[in-house]
């Protein structure tokens, strides 16, 4: 078999590493990157030596095996449209839009190619432990957060272009306890009301929300953008006699006097989503652990906790 030719929409900071990792792998070739900006498209193109196409069709048209959607979370819907058209196996990055209706509608034209979402977390082996960890045990409570900055993107301090942090930021955090404790059914959340500065800032500074799971589990998530640093990002799961903490970075299990810690690999991890998901591609393996109908689920959480908190009212999920 032939190197896999592989095609990126959106040239910004997610598929600059994309295409990074992609161009490491001795069995795809990067054919070609389209972005609304020629310039951004063709800076990437000479990075890696393929082409800047002016726009998705065009690129669709250059013999691809499949296709990397890496916009802001407002331009989700007609990329994914055409990619899934064409018949060709999709990956698109998190969140898979601003809202919910836009991942829907791209839902139910998914039909037998292989698709995956960035939820890179799913690949982290600090993951796989946590889970060997937790394997049988009722969880009783669990506490998520994002604690960070304003990333330093133009789109994502407003609501109708990013979705908010929940959609945009704490997804990977919402996918994580889905993964190890199961599916959420109903939410309640508060923003504050006061977004952070810039023009045009309309997204809250600050969430709070509750969840009840499936399971019986309660849980909570908080949200912040107010630091200037990446504070904190990940989960703390409470079982009968077992605290476990589990992000990026770090696995902490403490059960009893017993305690232990294992550092995280996220590099590792974003090699490996992308492995995972040329290898579907190739039929050479059967390792995507976020399909779009399993992104679509973390997505349907995310946007239920991002509509409570606007209109205060529970939400089911
Ligand atoms: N999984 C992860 O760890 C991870 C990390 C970073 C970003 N992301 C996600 O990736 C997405 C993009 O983030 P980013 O930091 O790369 O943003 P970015 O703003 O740096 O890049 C987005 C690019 O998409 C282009 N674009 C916008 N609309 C387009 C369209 N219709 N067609 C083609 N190109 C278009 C923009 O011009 C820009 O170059 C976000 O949703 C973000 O949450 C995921």
């Amino acid at each position: 078999m032939g190197k896999s030719r592989v095609g990126l929409i959106g040239a910004g900071n997610v598929a600059q590493r994309h295409a990074r990792v992609l161009s490491g792998f001795p069995d795809v070739v990067l054919a070609g990157v389209t972005d609304v900006l020629p310039e951004a498209a063709a800076r990437l193109a000479d990075t890696h030596g393929t082409r800047a196409f002016a726009d998705a069709d065009e690129l669709l048209r250059s013999d691809l095996d499949a296709v990397y959607v890496c916009v802001p979370p407002f331009a989700h819907g007609p990329a994914e449209e055409a990619v899934l058209a064409a018949g060709l196996p999709l990956f698109v990055e998190k969140p898979l839009a601003a809202d919910l209706e836009t991942a829907e509608k791209t839902a139910a034209m998914v039909d037998g190619a292989p698709t995956a979402v960035g939820h890179h977390w799913r690949y982290l082996a600090v993951v796989e432990r946590a889970r060997d960890v937790l394997d049988g045990r009722p969880v009783r409570l669990v506490s998520g957060a994002w604690l960070d900055k304003v990333p330093p993107v133009a789109w994502w301090s407003r609501r109708d272009r990013s979705g908010g942090p929940v959609v945009e930021q704490a997804a990977h955090v919402l996918d994580l306890a889905r993964l190890l404790v199961g599916e959420v059914t109903r939410v309640c959340a508060l923003g504050d009301g006061s977004p952070p500065p810039g023009e045009g800032s309309d997204v809250d500074s600050a969430t709070a929300a509750t969840l009840r799971f499936a399971s019986g589990a309660v849980g909570t998530l908080a949200t912040a953008c107010v630091l200037g640093w990446k504070h904190r990002a990940g989960l703390e799961i409470y079982a009968d006699g077992l605290a476990l903490a589990v992000g990026e970075d770090e696995l902490l299990v403490r059960e009893g006097e017993r305690e232990y810690r294992l550092p995280g690999d996220p590099e590792a991890a974003r090699v490996a989503v992308d492995r995972a998901f040329i290898d579907a591609v190739r039929r050479e393996g059967d390792d995507i652990r976020a399909p779009y109908e399993e992104g679509l689920r973390t997505h349907r959480l995310a946007c239920a906790i991002a509509q409570s908190a606007a209109t205060g009212e529970a939400c089911d999920v």
